[in-house]
């Protein structure tokens, strides 16, 4: 089975082409590097032993996708590609809704031409918004806060469509939680060039002494400690989720939601201890204001992931931490 991966050389993408590979798949990669760099195909070399079949390319540009899905067999689409930084969305909402949906409107538009009719789309727990039921169910109440949030939902809402108007599609979607961590050999990983929005690289570089400490946006919520509580989930058990997805929609037609979490929620004060006692660094930090638009608590209810796809996360928060930090070192020493 052939697969292609838009989005490819990005965090989750890259990590899910590896164990495509390991499963037997083909791949077919797609990216701009907007958000991500070549060297990601070396490293992919490195690890799988095999070339990558890439092309560099914006998924909204229709012409040269149409020259991927004419030069390859293509079975089925993992579809990552996107824009994803919540306050930049706020800035731009016009850039979010053009490249976001666009690109996953040509995608469908080519795909449709080729009939290709399976797709496993990367949505997000933004969706579930503040949410009311804890844990998250798949049927919880949807509704946004951010334009990234929205290009999430409104894409679930095409792909609903789409097989409304074509019962032959195949379609998964997936919500991921908190993803974190890395390849075990440090050769993939989270690599923000500007300073972190998330919390998981953030303290990488606190630790790498790449920032002075952390600011723990606020600790007065409604938690066990104050600050905000979150479902972190291993970026290896993010990608065999797609895996799983891939061999459900293999053999079933339709359309489903399925949140990939591990069902935890840690603070931001114990996964500053868990990064620092594991990793033994310190990871200086200071309270400080809520960030806008932050929830206090929110993590997966996991049921239907493991009953319908038997998927669930295996790795625990310390393998999530030492692998984040191992990148993290690796990364910088080649920077010395
Ligand atoms: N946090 C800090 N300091 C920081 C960064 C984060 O205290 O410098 C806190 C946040 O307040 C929050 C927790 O750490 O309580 C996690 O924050 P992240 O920014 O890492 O993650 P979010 O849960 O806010 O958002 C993430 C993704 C979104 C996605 C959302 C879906 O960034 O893209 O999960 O659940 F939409």
């Amino acid at each position: 089975m052939q697969v292609l991966v838009t989005g490819g050389t990005g965090y989750i993408g890259s990590h899910t082409i590896v164990e495509l590979i390991n499963h037997g798949y083909d791949v077919v990669c797609v990216d701009d590097f907007s958000n991500s760099k070549p060297i990601v195909l070396d490293n992919l070399k490195k690890i799988t032993g095999k070339d990558i079949n890439f092309y560099e390319l914006n998924v909204c540009d229709k012409e040269k996708l149409r020259k991927v899905f004419k030069e390859n067999k293509i079975d089925a689409v993992i579809h990552f590609a996107g824009f994803k930084a919540v306050g930049e969305s706020v800035a731009k909402p016009l850039m979010y809704y053009r490249n976001n949906l666009d690109s996953t409107i040509t995608l469908l538009e080519v795909m449709n031409e080729f009939k290709v009719k399976k797709i496993v789309f990367s949505s997000s727990a933004t969706v579930y918004g503040d949410p009311e039921i804890l844990p998250i169910p798949e049927t919880a109440k949807l509704h946004t806060t951010n334009p990234y949030g929205s290009t999430k939902l409104y894409i679930e809402e095409i792909l609903k469509d789409v097989y409304i108007s074509d019962n032959d599609y195949s379609i998964a979607i997936l919500r991921y939680f908190n993803p974190i961590g890395a390849h075990p050999s440090g050769l993939l990983g989270e690599d923000p060039s500007d300073i972190p929005n998330n919390l998981m690289p953030y303290i990488v570089k606190v630790a790498n002494h790449e920032l002075p400490h952390l600011n723990v946006f606020g600790n007065d919520y409604d938690t066990k400690d104050g600050t905000g509580v979150r479902d972190y989930i291993h970026v290896i058990d993010l990608a065999l989720g797609h895996i799983s997805a891939l061999e459900y929609i293999d053999k079933h037609k339709g359309i489903d939601y399925y949140n990939l979490g591990t069902g935890k929620g840690y603070s931001v004060l114990e996964m500053v201890s868990a990064f620092s006692d594991v990793n033994k660094v310190s990871v200086p930090y200071r309270i400080t204001a809520r960030r806008d638009g932050d929830i206090a608590t929110c993590y997966a209810d996991t049921k239907k992931a493991k009953e319908i796809l038997h998927w669930e996360a295996k790795y625990d928060l310390n393998e999530m931490v030492e692998s984040a930090y191992n990148f993290a070192k690796k990364n910088s020493d080649k920077n010395e």
